[in-house]
Parts: structure tokens; C-alpha cells; sequence
């Protein structure tokens, strides 16, 4: 079974697609880690990430398994990836691999915003995570917080609104509902309430 899960920044889906991949016992791709971490490597190489041809060498001989998540979990390396994420060849690059991941016996999880609609259109569930940008950006300083990070929660607010508009109106796979994707507002749920929630939609599209 795929589980394709797809919504905007700090809507809740990374957590919701940790959960039911533990659930499940599947497999799991955070699909922002491969931009987060393409886009690491072209500041760490001191490259432009305007630079289509440069970013998207990086995509094509990029190493996922050595991703290092810590690294890459800042505001900072969200908004780089979501500015990389637009140039469609970065997008066509990192591809396969995720198809490849989707495709493993057995099944898996994927969280991203192009999953339902692109990566794997034919996965069995597919859910849009959403929840209001207050909530979102509250959620974010929680985190940020916790990882000891400096918070500024008007400009987490302002950096979501602009990570929601460049991924919503890029050309390229931008982020939108799939029309066979079920649409959970998660903005008045804890995880385990979001979670009780996606189980429910589960049993009912897959019988699991
Ligand atoms: O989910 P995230 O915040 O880690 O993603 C970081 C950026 O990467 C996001 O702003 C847009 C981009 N992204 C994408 O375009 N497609 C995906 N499947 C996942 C992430």
C-alpha cells in the first residue's frame, strides 16, 4: 500500500507520515529532505540557487542516504529548498528516486506536495494535509523552539505565507489537492487526533 501524503509547510504531515509508517510497519521518505538537502549542498559548494544547470547537477548525484536531517531541519534550508524546488529540471532529477522508494514491495509512505498529483498518482490513499497559517506558524515556533532555535513568530508567519505562494504557483508540480485526495484539516487536532483521523480515512479508501 503507497501512502502518498501531501500538504503545506508545518501543516502537520511529516509527523502524520511518521506515524502511519510506524503504524503500518512501511517504509517512510520525507520527500522535503531531498530539496532541503540538494539545496545544502549548493550553499555549502557556494553556488547560486538561482543557477538551474548548477542545482540541477547537484540533484542528479545526490545521495540521499547521506542526508543528514538535523542539518537541514532550519527555517533557512526550507525556504532554499523551496526555492530550488521550482526549477523544473531539479524537479524531473530527483524523480526516480523517489518513485523507486514508492515502489518497494510492500509499500510506502511518502510526505511532500507533489506526491498524489505526480510521484505516484496511482497510490492507494492519498491525503492533503492542511491547517491555517496561524496554526502552522505557532506549530513551527514550537519546534524551532525545541531544537533551541531563536523564534520570531511574525516572521515564521510571513515565511510560511511565502513558501505557501512559491510552492502553490510555481509552474512546475506546484502544490495542490489531487482530485482523488481526501482533504484533512488538522488546524483543531493534537497528533493523535490528526492521526485517529487519517487511520479512519485509511480503513474506509483501503480496508486497512
Ligand atoms: O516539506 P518541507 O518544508 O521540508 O519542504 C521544503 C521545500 O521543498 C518546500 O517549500 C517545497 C519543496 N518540496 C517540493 O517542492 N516537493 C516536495 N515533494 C517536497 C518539498
Amino acid at each position: 500500500m503507497i501512502i502518498a501524503i501531501d500538504g503545506p509547510a508545518a501543516s502537520g504531515k511529516g509527523t502524520l507520515a511518521r506515524r502511519l509508517a510506524q503504524h503500518f510497519g512501511l517504509p517512510h521518505l520525507d520527500t522535503g529532505m531531498l530539496y532541503r538537502g540538494v539545496a545544502r549542498q549548493m550553499l555549502d559548494e557556494g553556488l547560486r540557487l538561482d543557477n538551474i544547470d548548477a542545482a540541477t547537477s547537484v540533484a542528479l548525484s545526490f545521495e540521499p542516504q547521506l542526508v543528514d536531517e538535523d542539518r537541514l531541519r532550519g527555517r533557512e534550508m526550507g525556504e532554499a529548498a523551496s526555492v530550488i524546488a521550482a526549477h523544473p529540471p531539479v524537479r524531473s532529477a530527483l524523480l526516480a528516486l523517489q518513485r523507486a522508494f514508492a515502489q518497494q514491495p510492500g509499500g510506502a509512505v511518502l510526505d511532500g506536495r507533489d506526491i498524489g498529483t505526480v510521484i505516484c498518482p496511482q497510490a492507494a490513499v492519498k491525503l492533503f494535509v492542511t491547517a491555517t497559517p496561524e496554526v502552522r506558524a505557532e506549530r513551527r515556533a514550537l519546534e524551532l523552539t525545541g531544537r533551541g532555535e531563536p523564534v520570531d513568530t511574525a516572521a515564521i508567519l510571513a515565511d510560511i505565507r511565502l513558501r505557501d505562494e512559491r510552492d502553490s504557483h510555481r509552474s512546475s508540480a506546484p502544490l495542490m489537492i489531487a482530485s482523488d485526495a481526501v482533504l484533512l484539516d488538522t488546524s483543531s487536532f493534537d497528533v493523535a487526533g490528526m492521526v485517529a483521523a487519517a487511520l479512519a480515512i485509511i480503513a474506509e479508501k483501503a480496508g486497512r
